[in-house]
């Protein structure tokens, strides 16, 4: 006869089978799914970069029927590294050298696993208080690692789109309601889509929104930029928000920053600068004097998992009065009363409530690499993009368009005869012959109207010689 005692578990245990294994059961499978990791990590420079799919090819892979019963965690383990990680787009592959990379380092994804085994709640101070002063430290780092305001606010978010997007309610809340009907954003004509889908996500019109043309570096033309907030206000428009970018996602161009934010105090104009892809080269002696001006601005955007070597997932905001992004974003609630007023409240900065432990992976990449070594990895991103274009400017079939910070914009050289459009064909082919092959990746822009090829180097993992079997890659399929 069992007693009562173990008559009560055994119901309390068919009540309420076991989710989580035992602790010798957890130990084991996480050894094991480290294992799996680094081997991914170790071994990722022999795997293809990426692999063409379509939603029926991968669908066939992945898709089942939802689970009624269980399956072990070793099961999963093996189905994720069997059917779904080989055909994955490898963006910290490196030589993965498309869009703007996120290349995350161990350290970032060791962070990411503290955040996710800790499971802190960063909403409120009550409830994650030692994470949320974390996060305020990583914040007052970020700053000062690019010589801005060290009294300003700010939040990690979940990338520069949604930084973005905060900018422009905190500098609504500087200027009032009123902007909801007269204001008026300007952006250059190589801003990054996300500003303007982040306007309109905000209620304003496309009409509201300007686009400024830009110089043959594709950097903002302050000359036109003056004109068009003139012109609006003659025309009863409230002109208030100026987006400026520390590197353009096509091509690296950056603005004339300190120009801008001259020309918006003296207009007083919200002054923010998109620094999502270029802003962490202000940590090289050299990335700093090409931003300057950056310091300036009255908001910025930053993204952590892309230049700063973080898993994807984490962005930044600094806004220079904080005030600002509190009137935006401050709620209320009374299931919220006990939170203490004094203290931050990251609710109060951003459009979420729960929120990961996001301060982890930049604390852990920050904390465990030191701002120098940050410096020498983005310098050496710098140095082997200027390497790429000099030897694709080597061979006379291609023509570098330039190089921006880390982007190489290159293209086909026109033959006689040729048209633009059968050009361009040879850029795409290039493209995706390289693609095909798995062995790197690039890609395709417009830039000032004409197809050109990108590359960018923007990765810890891509040393010489692998940027040299990108360019081997290249040119062995270039026509
Ligand atoms: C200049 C710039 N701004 C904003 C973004 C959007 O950032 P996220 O993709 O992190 O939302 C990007 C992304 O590449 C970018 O390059």
């Amino acid at each position: 006869m069992p007693t009562e005692d173990q008559a009560a578990k055994r119901d309390d245990t068919r009540r309420r089978p076991a989710l989580d294994p035992d602790a010798d059961a957890m130990r084991q499978f996480g050894y094991a799914l480290v294992d799996r990791l680094v081997d991914h990590l170790t071994t990722m420079s022999d795997q293809p970069v990426a692999r063409r799919g379509t939603g029926a090819d991968f669908s066939a892979l992945v898709d089942e029927p939802l689970p009624a019963g269980a399956a072990s965690l070793d099961d999963c383990l093996g189905f994720f590294f069997d059917r779904v990680a080989p055909g994955m787009t490898r963006v910290a592959h490196p030589r993965f050298h498309a869009y703007i990379p996120c290349p995350s380092s161990f350290a970032g994804m060791v962070g990411e696993m503290l955040a996710a085994g800790t499971n802190p709640f960063v909403g409120t101070w009550l409830g994650g208080a030692t994470v949320s002063a974390l996060e305020l430290t990583v914040l007052r780092w970020l700053g000062e690692m690019l010589g801005y305001d060290p009294a300003a606010g700010g939040i990690l978010t979940s990338g520069g789109s949604m930084a973005n997007l905060i900018a422009i309610a905190s500098a609504r809340a500087r200027y009032g309601p009123e902007v909801m009907q007269r204001g008026v954003i300007y952006l250059s004509r190589e801003g990054h889509a996300s500003v303007n889908k982040a306007a309109r996500i905000l209620g304003f019109q496309q009409a509201a929104i300007r686009t400024v043309g830009v110089d043959d570096d594709f950097r903002m033309d302050l000359e036109q930029l003056a004109g068009a907030v003139r012109t609006d206000r003659s025309n009863g428009a409230l002109p208030f928000f100026v987006s400026a970018n520390a590197g353009t996602t096509n091509s690296g161009a950056i603005d004339p920053l300190s120009d801008i934010a001259d020309h918006c105090v003296a207009e007083d104009l919200w002054f923010h600068v998109d620094g999502a892809y270029g802003g962490f080269a202000a940590l090289t002696p050299e990335g700093r004097e090409l931003l300057d001006g950056m310091e300036r601005a009255d908001s910025l955007t930053l993204d952590p998992h892309k230049w700063l070597y973080c898993p994807m997932g984490v962005g930044c905001v600094l806004v220079r009065e904080k005030r600002n992004l509190e009137a935006a974003f401050s709620a209320d609630g009374h299931y919220l009363r006990d939170l203490p007023v004094d203290e931050v409240n990251f609710m109060d900065r951003g459009p979420e409530l729960s929120r990961p432990g996001r301060a982890l992976s930049v604390w852990m990449v920050i904390r465990s690499a030191g701002r120098d070594m940050l410096s020498t990895q983005i310098a050496e991103d710098m140095r082997l993009a200027r390497l790429a274009a000099d030897l694709l400017g080597e061979d006379d079939r291609l023509e570098v368009r330039g190089v921006g910070l880390s982007v190489v914009t290159f293209c086909h050289r026109l033959r006689p005869g040729e048209s633009e459009a059968e050009r361009a064909e040879r850029d795409d082919a290039l493209m995706e012959a390289t693609l095909l092959e798995g062995e790197l990746m690039l890609s395709t822009t417009l830039l000032g109207g004409r197809n050109t090829l990108r590359l960018v180097v923007m990765n810890h993992r891509t040393t010489e010689a692998e940027l040299r079997r990108t360019i081997a890659g290249i040119l062995k399929h270039a026509s």
